[in-house]
């Protein structure tokens, strides 16, 4: 009997041993307790390595970005409490398991952030959308807050943040500042992000300690224009408008 031929060493989980990985495609490590970066497994490199590449057209941007926006709002969801919660199988079994507790809602910053807003609703129908339009000035790279409209009761809520983009963290924080003049607690609100900047994620993890920060990946750091790097570009434009 002939025996299966040994995997290749390039194909796997372990595809490179991480030594060996070229530095842009292992996340920063960050020592903050509120930062959780999604498991770098073999799929989402591929997913962020199409999404990065300038050559990547609007259609396949939006589907690979829909994936990883996926998988970080499975994740984010982890974070949510359960309660215990027993049923019945229909072979008559009982089967000690859990349910969802809590209410919760979606606020998008505007625009780019709208683009997580499909993921949220396939993972939790008629979940409810929240929206904050700030937009950072493109010779400042300052942050500006120019309109936001919330559920009435979104300090009783569980608020997942949705922003792709964690550069300067100058946005995120504004959003944060948002939910809390509105009554959120901090420790209710999760921020989900596909690429955070080092110096981002360290200015918003130290300043909101409680805020849970989900995210697929923290990149290499900002260039003169505060863009990420390697980064992806502009993520609204390269969704939206190219
Ligand atoms: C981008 C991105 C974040 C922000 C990140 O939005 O979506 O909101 O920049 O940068 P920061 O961490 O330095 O604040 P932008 O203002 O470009 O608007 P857009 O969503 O319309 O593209
Ligand atoms: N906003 C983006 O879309 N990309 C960056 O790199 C920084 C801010």
């Amino acid at each position: 009997q002939t025996q299966p031929e040994a995997p290749s060493k390039n194909v796997g989980p372990e595809y490179r041993p991480t030594t060996q990985k070229p530095l842009a495609t292992v996340s920063t490590a960050l020592k903050h307790e509120n930062v959780h970066v999604l498991p770098q497994t073999p799929q989402l490199i591929a997913l962020l390595t199409m999404i990065r590449d300038k050559n990547t057209g609007r259609a396949d941007f939006i589907f690979h970005s829909n994936r990883i926006i996926r998988l970080l709002v499975e994740e984010g969801l982890n974070h949510l409490p359960v309660l215990e919660h027993t049923i019945t199988t229909p072979v008559g079994r009982t089967y000690a398991g859990v349910k969802f507790e809590g209410k919760i809602c979606g606020v998008s910053i505007m625009r780019a952030g709208e683009a997580m807003e499909q993921g949220l609703r396939e993972c939790c129908r008629s979940v409810r959308i929240g929206k904050i339009l700030i937009q950072r000035d493109e010779e400042t790279a300052k942050p500006k807050l120019y309109y936001d409209k919330l559920p009435e009761d979104i300090a009783t809520r569980w608020v997942l943040l949705l922003d792709p983009m964690l550069a300067t963290g100058g946005s995120a924080l504004m959003a944060v500042q948002v939910l809390k003049d509105r009554g959120v607690p901090e420790d209710h609100i999760l921020f989900l992000n596909l690429i955070a900047s080092p110096e981002g994620a360290k200015n918003f993890a130290e300043q909101y300690p409680k805020v849970r920060v989900v995210t697929a990946f923290i990149d290499m750091g900002l260039n003169e224009k505060n863009y990420i790097v390697p980064g992806l570009g502009d993520f609204g434009d390269r969704f939206y408008t190219m």
